[in-house]
């Protein structure tokens, strides 16, 4: 029987629409889901389908027009900016197609910036321990690999142990191999630590590894599937 799942965030009929009249877009239109703590979710759907519109929003970054998106008690709808902003950096960790790492800053540095928020001294060396990069931390980003850039990147994104890991095309930039590494890595962090995983891809394999994948298209969610038995992400191939 399955384990009964708690839920992290919950989202209520969201709604967002760009542009006007005939060139209105509904980027997102009428999607509710769950997501459970402790998960590997895989958000599926082609280009232009709304899978980072819907993505920003559960992370705070992009408001709906309508709709409710709970979280710990409460909707982050109803925020102000100033409240979304706080909420966003205590609570969600962002992992970009393109690293976004401060150029002028090591390594050590721009995970350094996002890690006053957890409360754990320590806690720079333990995400860079986790993402095994420990020797790079003096190391500016164009003293890295693309690869070592993004698994960088996943330790900033951690260094404020957030609640929820929101990943939007992690792999877009990188080799397949590059890639698959960065999959690991990223399943390492549900199966071994314990944390809440979304990525956002067009790959339809990578939902493989996952323990449910939700489609979207044209800014619907048309289809949830579960995963009793997830690939692990070494094995999975595209
Ligand atoms: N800031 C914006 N202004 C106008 N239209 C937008 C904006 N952001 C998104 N859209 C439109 O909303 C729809 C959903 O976009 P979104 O970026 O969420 O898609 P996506 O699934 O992430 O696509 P991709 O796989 O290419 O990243 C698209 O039609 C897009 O053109
Ligand atoms: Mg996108």
């Amino acid at each position: 029987m399955k384990k009964e799942r708690e839920v992290l965030l919950e989202a209520d009929h969201l709604w967002k629409s760009y542009g006007k009249g005939a060139a209105k877009v509904d980027a997102l239109a009428d999607v509710s889901l769950k997501i459970y703590n402790g998960e590997l979710l895989t958000i599926l759907g082609s280009s232009g389908s709304g899978k980072s519109t819907l993505l920003n929003s559960l992370g705070g970054m992009d408001k709906p027009d309508k709709g409710m998106i709970c979280c710990g008690g409460v909707d982050l709808c109803q925020m102000n900016d100033r409240a979304l902003t706080s909420y966003r950096k205590k609570n969600i960790g962002f992992v970009f197609q393109s690293f976004n790492l401060i150029a002028e800053l090591t390594a050590k540095e721009n995970v350094a910036l996002t890690a006053d928020t957890s409360g754990d001294p320590g806690i720079v060396e333990k995400v860079f321990d986790m993402v095994g990069l420990t020797e790079k931390m003096k190391n500016y980003p164009s003293q890295l690999s693309g690869g070592q850039q993004q698994r960088i990147s996943i330790a900033r994104a951690l260094a404020k142990n957030p609640a929820l890991l929101l990943c939007d095309e992690p792999t877009g930039a990188l080799d397949y191999e590059t890639g698959k590494q960065i999959l690991v890595e990223l399943e390492k962090l549900v199966r071994t630590h314990g944390k809440t995983v979304v990525i956002v891809t067009h790959t339809q394999e990578i939902g493989k590894m996952s323990d449910r994948v939700i489609k979207m298209r044209n800014g619907k969610i048309t289809e949830v599937v579960e995963n009793d038995d997830p690939v692990p992400a070494e094995s999975v191939e595209w």
